[in-house]
């Protein structure tokens, strides 16, 4: 240990943990440890630098709250938490992509062919499809679990301060024996992901943009398969090609199309629609 060098310290640092030989913990320290002692000796890192990492992410620790996790912002930002989406993603199933701050669980059951939108000023759509699984056998009884922010941007948990309530424009759905869903709701806009930390800090410093895509969030779940959480984005839509947090797949984008009137026969919908996309959900078996 005394006769260390900067060639030397990362096998002295790996053979100082004594994790169980063989164990994914060790795998992954092991290999983290590679990863940053590599980093430093090909970067050159001067002590400035080094503190500057470090307070940056003890600023990151200071603003995060039971509601603001900062650090989860970064892993969006520098493209981590697409990476874990991309390479979780089962062949054949439905991209993954971010789950992002504002999901709850336990939002309101909701029956096919209602609205989320309760009378809110924006476009109404209908949003329809089928939850298969690989082999395109429909998913009768799956569970989508849907949230999204307004025709301004917002999530109306961000709005709780004017009044709104945090369960507004999001619900849980079940599929019916063909496996299909079917509600409407208001087309939502882009909107930022919070600048006003050390994460926008590292945006505007690397001069980057903060505007994520419009789109809508599921989480779709059915017995006996891998559930999946992903986003639903639109065709011709802004920052589909820069959105802040590396979310947008070709595969999730959709068309937003016009609705006939004969179209929306017998689906029993609380709200008019001005406007319809289609967007299956593939589920992989567990
Ligand atoms: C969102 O999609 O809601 C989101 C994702 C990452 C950061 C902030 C917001
Ligand atoms: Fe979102």
């Amino acid at each position: 240990m005394r006769d260390i060098n900067q060639f030397t310290i990362t096998q002295a640092v790996k053979d100082s943990f004594s994790a169980e030989e063989g164990s994914r913990f060790e795998f992954l320290l092991e290999k983290l440890i590679d990863h940053l002692h590599d980093y430093t000796r090909e970067t050159n890192l001067n002590h400035a630098e080094w503190m500057r990492v470090l307070n940056f992410l003890y600023d990151c620790g200071k603003i995060s709250t039971p509601e603001r996790h900062e650090f989860i912002l970064l892993s969006d930002v520098l493209g981590f938490s697409a990476l874990v989406d991309m390479i979780n993603t089962k062949g054949g199933a439905t991209e993954g992509s971010n789950l992002g701050p504002f999901y709850l669980d336990k939002a309101p059951v909701k029956a096919l062919g209602d609205d989320l939108a309760d009378d809110r000023d924006g476009v109404s759509v209908l949003a329809y499809g089928k939850v298969t699984d690989t082999l395109h056998h429909p998913l009768p009884g799956a569970i989508v679990d849907t949230w999204q922010a307004d025709a301004a941007g917002s999530y109306p948990i961000q709005e709780q301060e004017q009044g709104q309530d945090k369960y507004d424009l999001r619900g849980v759905f079940t599929t019916n024996e063909k496996g299909e869903y079917y509600y409407t709701t208001v087309l939502p806009k882009p909107y930022t992901v919070p600048y006003d930390g050390p994460v926008g800090e590292l945006l505007r410093a690397g001069k980057r943009n903060a505007w994520r895509a419009a789109h809508l969030h599921y989480i779709v779940r059915a017995e006996g398969m891998q559930d999946i959480t992903t986003e639903v984005f639109f065709e011709n839509t802004e920052y589909l090609d820069g959105d802040a947090v590396f979310g947008v797949r070709k595969s999730l984008i959709t068309k937003l199309e016009p609705v006939k009137e004969e179209e929306l026969a017998g689906l029993d919908l609380k709200q008019k629609p001005d406007a319809k996309f289609k967007f299956d959900f593939v589920l992989a078996p567990q």
